[in-house]
């Protein structure tokens, strides 16, 4: 079922438009055509100038709250999907790349009753900064100009029929197991700034944690952390 959608030209952060109309207490997406302060995970700035999708939903959820950041996952999997793209790939938890590039980041914020959870898509952005370089766009993997608002409404879709099987219990973990990389590839995951662990990625289980096979042989569950890859 889709929700009531509200489009602004600029906003702060999507996220922050969301967060003031939680008291509302009712299911709603925000969309911007630019933000001018965006903000990503570990509170990294988002590069969000015009040309990108920048789209947050406000939601409740009752049920399968771990889950949230997979399919807000398979919500942009699925939209590339539809629009003919391969190669995608999801770096747990919640990065897209195409054709190994960070096509699109996922912020799942929450609060005491609701969940925020904001993607952004890079579609038309033609030049990152230097510091950004692992980051792409589809108008850099393609070279022509995408329709931001068919995007917008393809995401909108996909995100809601997600939410609603989730919180109806139809919803299963197998179809994004072909998209998650670094399966059996060492990694480090930074889990606060005094903790980090070194492994090997064993799997992602059903609730969306991350299994890391320690150097001793255990496995340890990870729910949150920044994922360091190592090469
Ligand atoms: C990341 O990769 O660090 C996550 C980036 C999330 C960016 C989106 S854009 C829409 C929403 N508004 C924000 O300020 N951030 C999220």
């Amino acid at each position: 079922m889709q929700r009531e959608l509200l489009k602004f030209k600029q906003v702060t952060s999507t996220q922050d438009v969301l967060r003031r109309l939680i008291k509302n207490k009712k299911e709603i997406a925000v969309f911007a055509y630019r933000q001018t302060k965006g903000r990503g995970r570990h509170k990294r700035e988002w590069f969000s100038p015009a040309g990108g999708l920048y789209l947050s939903v406000l939601i409740f959820p009752e049920r399968n709250i771990n889950s949230i950041p997979l399919i807000s996952c398979l919500t942009v999997i699925e939209t590339l999907k539809n629009l003919n793209f391969n190669n995608l790939s999801i770096h747990w938890p919640n990065d897209i790349f195409l054709n190994n590039k960070k096509i699109c980041g996922i912020l799942c914020e929450k609060t005491d009753s609701a969940i925020i959870c904001g993607m952004g898509l890079n579609i038309n952005i033609r030049k990152f900064p230097a510091r950004l370089s692992n980051a792409t766009s589809l108008y850099i993997e393609t070279g022509r100009i995408h329709s931001i608002e068919k995007i917008l409404n393809l995401c909108l879709k996909h995100f809601w029929n997600l939410y609603d099987a989730l919180q109806n219990d139809t919803f299963s973990i197998t179809q994004a197991y072909q998209y998650i990389s670094g399966l059996g590839e060492p990694v480090e995951v930074k889990l606060s700034s005094r903790e980090t662990i070194r492994g090997i990625i064993h799997s992602v289980d059903e609730d969306w944690s991350l299994l890391v096979r320690t150097n001793d042989g255990m496995i340890k569950r990870i729910y949150y952390g920044d994922v360091i890859r190592r090469v």
